[in-house]
């Protein structure tokens, strides 16, 4: 396993996705533990966007549940129709909030959270296994490059779910 992520300096968030991708494979292929997996996918995305938070919400007990993460303490469980993570539970899809104050139900977990991306992670089954938040202090940080660079290496954690 690699112990240095690579990240192209300078370069837009496009480049940096496209670099970290196989990085993160190459983490994550031959690791079984998911709590391992999580540490290094929420690790590898603050080092390489300097991102506020990034982390992970599972889907346990009936409710959204803190897991591995990257940033400041946070909220340690969300209700599956609360707040922006609840929403992408709830519709198992990917939301983009530019920001947060205009978005109803937000949870602040930090008041320097600005904008954010919550992407859904599923099982085989196609039921939510947790969701991957990522926050910024900037607003309006997040676009569709986002969604898709965050989304192909869900695709990969998936594989291993
Ligand atoms: N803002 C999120 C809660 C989680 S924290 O930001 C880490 C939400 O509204 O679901």
């Amino acid at each position: 396993m690699a112990e240095e992520l690579i990240i192209p300096v300078g370069t837009e968030r496009k480049e940096i996705y496209d670099a970290l991708l196989p990085q993160i494979n190459a983490l994550i292929e031959t690791e079984s533990d998911l709590t391992a997996n999580l540490a290094n996918i929420a690790a590898a995305l603050k080092e390489a966007f300097g991102f506020f938070w990034v982390g992970f919400y599972i889907a346990k007990e009936g409710q959204l549940v803190l897991g591995p993460f990257q940033g400041p303490i946070a909220c340690t469980r969300i209700p599956f129709h609360k707040g922006v993570c609840g929403a992408s539970y709830s519709q198992q899809k990917t939301i983009i909030v530019p920001d947060v104050d205009q978005f109803p139900g937000h949870i602040a977990c930090a008041s320097a959270s600005k904008s954010e991306i919550v992407l859904p992670v599923f099982h085989r089954n196609r039921t939510v296994a947790m969701v991957l938040d990522v926050d910024s202090d900037q607003l309006n940080d997040f676009s569709e490059t986002d969604a898709q660079g965050l989304q192909s290496i869900l695709t990969l954690l998936e594989r291993k779910l």
